[in-house]
């Protein structure tokens, strides 16, 4: 499977000096959506294949349709390949967004040597796959979306986007799990992996680069979805804060670094008393064994027993945040909840805990005391261990209460 695909790519057996060879950075195609360019590092590198996974119906076929509708104002040639839906239902999607050039090419396909050969016909300057799913090969005998078409079809179109030099976006479905349908083994091939978070109850949608070849893994896009397709985001931490409760006990503001950025997120928590003998722990947006640990050095160390205590941990606006920074927020969220006494609206709070309850130093310490200045905070609770500089320009109006110990957070807070 793929031997003669690969003997297209010409691997060319002779070693070359690493400086002799070029890699220009221009050749980045830029979408013109700035939150996409970022998560792809900067635009669409010439040749890379794309993975957008996602739940159904929270919005990859209209990101994906915009992208290309973009690109064919730029007077670029671009084709969209669909296997779910009819030409009139593009159409139809097509005029909510403003879509219609005739840059922009609709093909309804199928057929894997039928898609390649309308590729390499019409040499579009991006493609879009929607979905890899309903790809199907001849080669092999099983029904579309199963482990081996789902990978053949992708080794064949990366191989031809690695020939042609035309981006290839691989439209792809997930299952309940959380995991892209079919093989995870797509997520090794292919450049690039975007995956939406959230989910599609709300208007917000999060766009998170979980894996790039070509840029800093982890940067996240938001989105909100109007009527008219995906709205850019401009002011991230302003959307996620945008509906505190302030005044009410449970919740925190931390600054968390998503990628690049600093972001400020908004932590709740809901802990009281539990008639269960295993008391309840759900943890949404955080890791849930972190949240137990975290649960167990504040009974240890600050004696506050949540031992027969329901707790619930949310992250407002849906964003996952998987860093240590975050833990003094949780705790601060939890001690506030359980003592019913709310935190100061203008206190921000981060730094990673470890087990006896010494707050440790994290980085980019400077970028999100900045963020949370800009935001209008004026009171920041961080590790003592960082470098004691102190942060320049608008960081410099924060008032910065260093701890060492967890047991001096609940001093501070209340
Ligand atoms: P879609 O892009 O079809 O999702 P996916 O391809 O991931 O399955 O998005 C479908 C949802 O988005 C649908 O519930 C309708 C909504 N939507 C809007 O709110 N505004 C729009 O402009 C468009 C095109 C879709
Ligand atoms: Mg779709």
């Amino acid at each position: 499977m793929g031997g003669d695909g690969a003997q297209e790519l010409k691997f060319n057996g002779s070693p070359v000096p690493i400086d002799a060879i070029t890699a220009d950075e221009g050749e980045r195609i830029k979408t013109g959506i700035v939150e996409l360019d970022r998560v792809l590092g900067g635009g669409i590198i010439q040749g890379s294949a794309v993975l957008v996974g996602g739940d159904p119906g929270i919005g990859k076929s209209t990101l994906l349709l915009q992208v290309l509708q973009k690109l064919a104002e730029q007077g670029r040639k671009v084709l969209y390949v669909s296997g779910e839906e009819s030409a009139k239902q593009i159409k139809l999607r097509g005029r909510r967004l403003g879509a219609s050039s005739d840059k922009l090419l609709v093909l309804v396909e199928i057929d894997l040597d039928g898609i390649l050969r309308q590729i390499s016909d019409i040499k579009p300057s991006a493609v879009v796959i929607d979905s890899i799913q309903t790809v199907y090969s001849s080669v092999l005998s099983s029904a579309p979306g199963s482990v081996g078409q789902v990978r053949e079809a992708t080794e064949k179109l990366i191989l031809a986007a690695k020939k042609t030099g035309i981006p290839v976006f691989l439209v792809g479905h997930v299952t309940k799990d959380g995991s892209i349908a079919g093989p995870k083994v797509m997520e090794h091939m292919v450049d690039t992996v975007l995956y939406f978070e959230g989910d599609s109850g709300h208007a917000y949608r999060i766009i998170r680069g979980i894996k790039n070849r070509f840029g800093p893994a982890n940067e996240i896009g938001i989105f909100e979805m109007r009527d008219s397709g995906l709205i850019e985001v401009e002011n991230p931490s302003e959307f996620f804060l945008s509906e505190r409760p302030e005044g009410a006990s449970g919740s925190v503001v931390s600054p968390s670094m998503e990628g690049t950025r600093p972001i400020l997120v908004e932590i709740q928590s809901l802990v009281s008393t539990s008639n269960l003998g295993m008391p309840r722990r759900t943890a949404i947006g955080v890791d849930h064994n972190r949240v137990s640990m975290l649960v167990a050095v504040m009974g240890k160390v600050c004696g506050l027993h949540l031992g027969n205590q329901d707790v619930f941990i949310n992250v407002a606006g849906g964003v996952k945040v998987d860093e240590p920074a975050i833990d003094l927020g949780i705790v601060a969220s939890m001690a506030s909840s359980y003592l019913d006494r709310p935190i100061d609206a203008g206190t921000v709070v981060f730094g990673e805990i470890g087990l006896t309850g010494e707050v440790r130093g994290i980085s980019q310490m400077e970028a999100r005391i900045k963020e949370a200045a800009r935001m209008g905070f004026n009171r920041c609770i961080l590790p003592k261990t960082q470098g004691r500089t102190r942060p320049t320009g608008e960081g410099a109006r924060i008032k910065l209460i260093r701890i060492s110990n967890l047991k001096e957070l609940l001093g501070h807070l209340f």
